[in-house]
């Protein structure tokens, strides 16, 4: 389009993401304030990446067995012996805490005759791992220890049939794990992420609920539909939109990108624009318990200031903490880091939910996701343990998970959006989608990092 600027420069009408931030009456934390954009081209998608079979397999082979992916919480395997099976595709990993307290992870399979030494997504605690074959059996640290009728193997030893030991990383009380042996460390891959959420005590959170849904389309679809907020007016608007949400879009060198945007800033396209009042009104709108009083906004002050107020009190007595020193950027807004190629970690008071999603091993047009709510821990007690995962299928709606209030509603609207992709994929003409410049950045980015393994 002829707008006199190179492709990727233009914006939207209205103020910035940061400029409104700068209004809010606290200081916003620093990386919100940083611009990172870089124009990744133009060029078409072709829908054969989302659905081949050929392509998925290329990523099960060249993609998958290469990158750092989250398994676990630490706090799923608080004591030695505790154990967590992650799997993806076809690979299986048992990521485990030994006697020193050191979380190590393996190959989830014998060294005998290949059985699977845990069934797949699996948690539980053992003293050892034995196969339930012929009862190999391995110490927590992956050594052979015991080889019934050892007088048929004098051509094994516990060191030449050890389990094979998988890379592991920490962050942010993650445990991340890597099929490469030389693979670049985790932190290399982290890029920004831990300056970015130094002052956000991630490590300091616990999940309070954790849904693994089976979703209709493939997986890197299932991630587009969480990287940009150009959908939201069509799927989710409902009611006077005196608000809209105002974004910024960020990639970080390789692996991050991120969007953050407002809640309750004034919608820059309204032919008048919307008093405080007005603003305050549609964000009440936004509580699970919509009730009382809608809060007069005092003259000088903002809607979202004095939102952000009501949501640190409600949030402070539920949780029994002081949110005082939150932001009201941290406090509202939608933040949303994405740590390619499966991971959303959202650093927010009102919004702390960490993604996760794989790909369906037979079929690539379907993904599994996992939606874990991450609180701050209490600073006394000692936070309930992580809950056993809810299972929900391709229809079951997540409004079925009461803790997740508002967002169930909208999280359904996104799956049939993705049903619709699904068949759409195969039936467009064209064979291919075009992406905008800005908004659409991170589905580019999230692309060309899968080509990235897939040419190399
Ligand atoms: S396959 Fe594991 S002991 Fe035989
Ligand atoms: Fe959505």
């Amino acid at each position: 389009m002829a707008n006199g600027l190179s492709p990727g420069q233009a914006r939207a009408p209205g103020p910035t993401y940061q400029e409104i931030i700068q209004r809010d009456s606290s200081q916003p934390p620093a990386p919100f304030l940083e611009y990172s954009y870089e124009f990744l081209g133009d060029a078409d998608i072709p829908y054969r990446h989302y659905t081949s079979r050929e392509y998925a397999a290329e990523e099960f082979e060249k993609l998958w067995p290469r990158v750092w992916q989250m398994a676990c919480r630490e706090e799923h395997i608080p004591e030695a012996g505790d154990y967590h099976v992650y799997d993806i595709g076809h690979l299986s990993a048992i990521v485990t805490r030994t006697e020193s307290g050191t979380i190590k992870a393996f190959y989830n399979a014998c060294m005998h005759r290949g059985t699977a030494l845990k069934p797949a997504d699996t948690s539980g605690w053992c003293q050892d791992f034995r196969c339930p074959f012929h009862g190999w059996t391995y110490s927590l640290d992956g050594e052979l220890i015991d080889l019934p009728e050892d007088w048929d193997f004098p051509h094994v030893d516990s060191e030449s049939h050890r389990l094979r030991e998988l890379k592991v990383g920490i962050w942010g009380g993650f445990v991340f794990i890597n099929f490469d042996a030389d693979a670049e460390s985790l932190e290399e891959f982290l890029g920004v992420l831990p300056d970015h959420f130094k002052e956000f005590g991630i490590e300091n959170r616990y999940i309070e609920s954790h849904l693994c849904k089976r979703l209709p389309v493939n997986w890197k679809a299932a991630e587009e539909a969480f990287m940009e907020a150009y959908h939201v007016k069509e799927t989710h608007a409902g009611g006077a939109e005196y608000s809209e949400p105002i974004t910024t879009y960020d990639i970080f060198p390789d692996n991050v990108n991120r969007f953050i945007h407002t809640v309750g800033a004034p919608n820059p396209r309204m032919p008048e624009q919307p008093s405080e009042d007005e603003l305050m009104q549609q964000l009440w709108g936004r509580r699970a318990t919509a009730q009382g009083e809608i809060p007069e906004v005092p003259e000088g002050k903002t809607a979202r200031d004095c939102y952000a107020e009501v949501v640190k009190k409600q949030l402070g007595a539920q949780y029994d903490q002081d949110f005082s020193s939150y932001s009201t950027a941290q406090t509202l807004d939608s933040i949303e880091y994405f740590l390619f190629p499966n991971f959303f970690i959202f650093p927010g008071l009102s919004l702390p939910m960490a993604y996760r999603f794989r790909p369906d091993p037979e079929d690539p047009d379907y993904s599994y996701f996992d939606l874990y709510m991450l609180r701050p821990k209490h600073p006394e007690n000692t936070p309930p343990p992580p809950p056993e995962p809810r299972h929900l299928d391709v229809d079951d709606s997540y409004t079925l998970e009461t803790g997740l209030g508002f967002l169930g509603e909208i999280y359904d609207q996104d799956t049939s959006n993705m049903a619709a992709q699904t068949r759409g994929f195969k039936a467009c003409a064209r064979g291919a989608q075009t992406l905008g410049n800005y908004q659409e950045c991170r589905i580019r980015h999230l692309h060309s990092r899968v080509a990235d393994y897939l040419e190399d």
